[in-house]
C-alpha cells in the first residue's frame, strides 16, 4: 500500500510511549482528530499530524477525573475560581471536574448551574460538570434538575461543613431520595453528634482535637442512615471522602447499591503528625484521622471496596486557615497534588498502574455513566494525562495555580509526575508547562441522563 497517498490528517501524533488500554499497558502510538482518539498502533502510521510528542519513556494514562472539588464560582473567588482551579487540575494532569454546589448562591436551581456553565465557557481549562445540592427546599424539583445538560448530579451534605448546603433530617433525605435516579452523592457526618460534640473543641482551640470533634461515630452514625434510606427507597448512593475502618467494614456490604470514594489527604496524612506538622492546614471535614484509619482505607483499594479516588479540594487563603481553631475553616487544595501523591504511592507500592487508572478515570466514569471518557479506546474522547513515573520533582506552594495559593504538601518530593495533558484533543500542558492554547473545556456528558417523561418509559 502507498502510505504518503492514503494518509490522513491527525491533530496530535503520541509516539513512543507505554499506553494504558484496557488490554494492559501496551507500547503503541495513538493518533488524536476531531477532539477524539482515532488510532492506536500500527494503524497510526496511516496519519500525519502538526503535533506529535514525542513520548519514549512516558506511560499514557486515560485523562485523570477528579470527582470532588470545590471552585467557590460564584460568591467566593478570592479563594478559588473556575480559571485557577482549572489552571491547576491541568498542570495536574486533570483533564475533567465535577465541582460542588457550595457556593454563593448555592447551586439548587437551573439558573444557579447556567450561571456556572456560562462562566466556565472560555475559561476552564478541563472538562467540567456541576453538582445540584440536594435540600429541602428543590427536593420535588431535583428529577428535572439533575436531567439538566452539565450537571454532575446531586450532593447531599448530612453534617454541616462549609456553607450553608445540610439535609440532615430522614424526613428531607427521603425526599430527595425518592426524587431522581441518578447515584446520589452523600457528605456522611452525623449534625446531630457534630452539634452536640462541637463544646468538646470550642475552648481548647487546638485543630489536634478535630477528629474527636467530628469522631468516627458521627461518620459512622450517617454513612449508616444514608444505606438505610437509599434502601428503603431503592436510590444509588456515592458515599465521599470515607474516611474511617467502621465505614469500609460497613460499605464493603453494602457495594451492591453504595459506591466508595476517598481522598489523596485521608491516603497520605495521618494524625496526629499532620496536626503538629500543619496545624489548622490540615483540617478537613471529614478530618484525616489516626494510622489505624488509613490503613483501613488502603486494605479496601486492595480489595475493591473504592470506587474512586477524588480530591475534594477545597480552598480557603492562609489567613482565614491562621484563624484560631475550631474558627478555622476546614479544606486544603487538592487538585492539582492529586496525580502527582498518588503516582508517588505507585512508586512505594501501595498502588498498581491499573488499579490508579480504575480509581482515577474508569472508575469515575463507570460510577457516574460518563460518554467516552475513562479509557484509551478508538471513538473515546482525547483525554490523555501523559506521566514519567520516574521523575522526581519537589510540590512547592509556587506551583500551586490555585487563588489561595498554598498545599499542604509543600516541600514534598515525590517520584512520578505529569508530564503533557491532553483535553479534547488540544494539548493544554506540555512540558509541564501551560500551553499558550485557549481553554476550551466542555460540559460533561453523562450516559444515564434521560428527559424525564423518557426516563418513565418501561
Ligand atoms: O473540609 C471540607 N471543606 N470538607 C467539605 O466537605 C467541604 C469543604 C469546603 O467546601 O470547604
Amino acid at each position: 500500500m502507498n502510505l504518503a497517498s492514503s494518509s490522513r490528517y491527525a491533530d496530535v501524533l503520541i509516539c513512543g510511549g507505554t499506553v494504558v488500554t484496557p488490554n494492559g499497558c501496551e507500547s503503541i502510538d495513538v493518533a488524536c482528530a476531531a477532539g477524539q482518539i482515532v488510532a492506536l498502533g500500527d494503524l497510526c502510521r496511516l496519519w500525519q499530524a502538526d503535533t506529535v510528542i514525542e513520548a519514549t519513556g512516558l506511560h499514557v494514562l486515560p485523562g485523570v477525573i477528579d470527582s470532588q472539588v470545590h471552585f467557590r464560582e460564584p460568591g467566593l473567588t478570592h479563594k478559588e475560581d473556575i480559571e485557577a482551579g482549572t489552571r491547576g487540575a491541568v498542570l495536574g494532569g486533570v483533564t475533567a471536574v465535577f465541582e460542588m454546589p457550595n457556593t454563593q448562591p448555592l447551586t439548587l436551581w437551573q439558573t444557579d448551574l447556567q450561571a456556572k456553565l456560562d462562566a466556565a465557557q472560555g475559561r476552564a481549562w478541563c472538562n467540567y460538570a456541576f453538582y445540584i445540592g440536594g435540600s429541602a427546599i428543590n427536593a420535588e424539583q431535583l428529577p428535572q434538575l439533575e436531567n439538566l445538560h452539565g450537571c454532575a448530579g446531586v450532593k447531599v451534605f448530612m453534617g454541616s461543613s462549609f456553607g450553608d448546603l445540610l439535609a440532615d433530617e430522614d424526613s428531607v433525605l427521603r425526599r430527595i431520595l425518592h426524587h431522581g435516579r441518578r447515584r446520589l452523592a452523600v457528605h456522611a457526618e452525623d449534625e446531630a453528634r457534630l452539634r452536640q460534640r462541637r463544646a468538646l473543641v470550642e475552648a481548647s482551640g487546638e485543630v489536634c482535637q478535630h477528629p474527636l470533634w467530628r469522631d468516627e461515630q458521627s461518620a459512622l452514625l450517617a454513612t449508616r442512615r444514608i444505606v438505610q434510606l437509599a434502601q428503603e427507597t431503592g436510590r444509588r448512593l456515592h458515599v465521599l471522602h470515607v474516611s474511617t475502618a467502621e465505614e469500609m467494614a460497613f460499605l464493603a456490604a453494602h457495594k451492591q447499591r453504595v459506591t466508595v470514594e476517598v481522598t489523596p489527604h485521608h491516603l497520605s496524612l495521618v494524625a496526629p503528625d499532620c496536626y503538629q506538622r500543619l496545624g489548622c492546614l490540615a483540617q478537613m471535614n471529614p478530618p484525616v484521622r489516626e494510622h489505624r484509619h488509613q490503613r483501613a482505607l488502603w486494605q479496601a483499594i486492595a480489595d475493591g471496596v473504592v470506587d474512586v479516588i477524588g480530591s475534594d479540594h477545597a480552598p480557603h487563603t492562609l489567613e482565614e486557615k491562621a484563624r484560631p481553631y475550631p474558627h478555622s475553616p476546614s479544606g486544603m487544595t487538592g487538585v492539582q497534588t492529586l496525580l502527582p501523591l498518588l503516582l508517588d504511592h505507585l512508586h512505594g507500592g501501595r498502588l498498581s498502574l491499573p488499579r490508579l487508572v480504575d480509581l482515577t478515570s474508569a472508575g469515575p466514569a463507570r460510577v457516574f455513566g460518563l460518554e467516552g471518557k475513562g479509557r484509551i479506546a478508538l471513538g473515546f474522547d482525547a483525554d490523555l494525562t501523559l506521566v514519567d513515573l520516574r521523575a522526581r520533582r519537589t510540590i512547592h506552594n509556587h506551583w500551586i495555580a490555585s487563588r489561595s495559593g498554598w498545599t499542604p504538601y509543600d516541600g514534598l518530593s515525590v517520584c512520578g509526575w505529569p508530564i503533557h495533558t491532553l483535553v479534547n484533543g488540544q494539548v493544554v500542558v506540555r512540558d509541564e508547562v501551560l500551553t499558550g492554547a485557549i481553554p476550551q473545556g466542555r460540559p460533561l456528558r453523562f450516559l444515564d441522563v434521560l428527559p424525564v417523561s423518557q426516563s418513565a418509559q418501561p
